[in-house]
């Protein structure tokens, strides 16, 4: 069942095109990486889906129906690029995620409960009390999750989501992002710079620069053609792979699921 559908999808902003032709589907729990030089028009796409910007042709119908109608539901989360929550944010590490239910007509005990469960899900559950500004980046972010899951939402939009993390809190996201997809069947579509990594954990790229020039499995996206498509012919990566085509010109540790 796809539960995002883009066809012939054309936005402008200030009169300039900035994503041409765009058709794309989405099946019920995949998890997505769109990738693409910076200004390559990500963000903007994501907030085309979310109905945040009108296109000027072409339809996006997400959860059978139209973006802002979607949305309305509360059934999609969103973590944008640029946080919503203001990294000195005066409150707690609960009232951050609590949030994420300010619309949901829930007693607050009820909302509470929820906000702790997330809490525990992103393996924050100890810092609940802490205040949130004394956070570290990454722990911040973790946080920013609960707060977009707690809706119990059925897709997720995550904007370059490990920005400021670590190596190794990095690979921990991508397996939680991993039990999500399993344990909850959740949909997730993620921005992602690291190309090379979100290769083992994706079902399918998106790589976008101005027109979608490619969307399938991970595998295909890493041929040389492609990856000059998308980046141009500066593009300088690593590669390690016997498999991938582009290995004399391209460096990146591929290793397939
Ligand atoms: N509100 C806006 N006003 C004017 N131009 C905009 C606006 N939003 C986006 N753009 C332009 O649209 C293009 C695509 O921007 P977008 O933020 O979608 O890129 P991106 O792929 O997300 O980049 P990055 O990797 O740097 O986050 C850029 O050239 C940007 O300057
Ligand atoms: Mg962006």
């Amino acid at each position: 069942m796809n539960i995002l559908e883009i066809k012939n999808l054309t936005v402008e902003i200030d009169k300039i095109l900035i994503l041409k032709d765009i058709n794309l589907e989405v099946k019920k729990g995949e998890i997505i990486a769109i990738v693409g030089p910076n200004g390559g028009g990500k963000t903007t796409l994501v907030k085309t889906i979310l109905g945040f910007i009108n296109p000027v042709s072409g339809k996006v119908k997400i959860l059978g129906t139209d973006p802002k109608k979607a949305v309305k539901t509360g059934k999609i989360g969103y973590l944008p690029q640029k946080s919503s929550v203001p990294k000195d944010f005066p409150f707690s590490v609960l009232d951050v995620v609590l949030l994420g239910l300010i619309n949901k007509k829930l007693p607050r005990d009820k909302k509470i409960e929820k906000a702790k469960k997330y809490l525990k899900y992103v393996g924050m559950d100890r810092f609940e009390n802490k205040p949130y500004s004394g956070l570290s980046g990454g722990e911040q972010q973790r946080v920013s999750i609960a707060r977009v899951l707690v809706s119990d939402p059925e897709i997720i939009f995550l904007d370059e989501p490990s920005t400021g993390i670590d190596v190794v809190a990095q690979e921990s996201f991508y397996d939680f992002l991993q039990r999500l997809k399993k344990e909850k069947n959740m949909t997730i579509v993620m921005v992602s710079h690291d190309i090379g990594v979100v290769g083992r954990f994706v079902d399918k790229v998106a790589g976008l620069n101005r027109f979608l020039h490619f969307y399938g499995h991970p595998k295909e996206f890493f041929q040389k053609e492609t990856l000059e498509s998308i980046y141009g012919s500066e593009v300088e990566l690593i590669i390690h792979s016997p498999e991938c085509v582009a290995c004399e010109h391209f460096h990146i540790d591929l290793d397939f699921k």
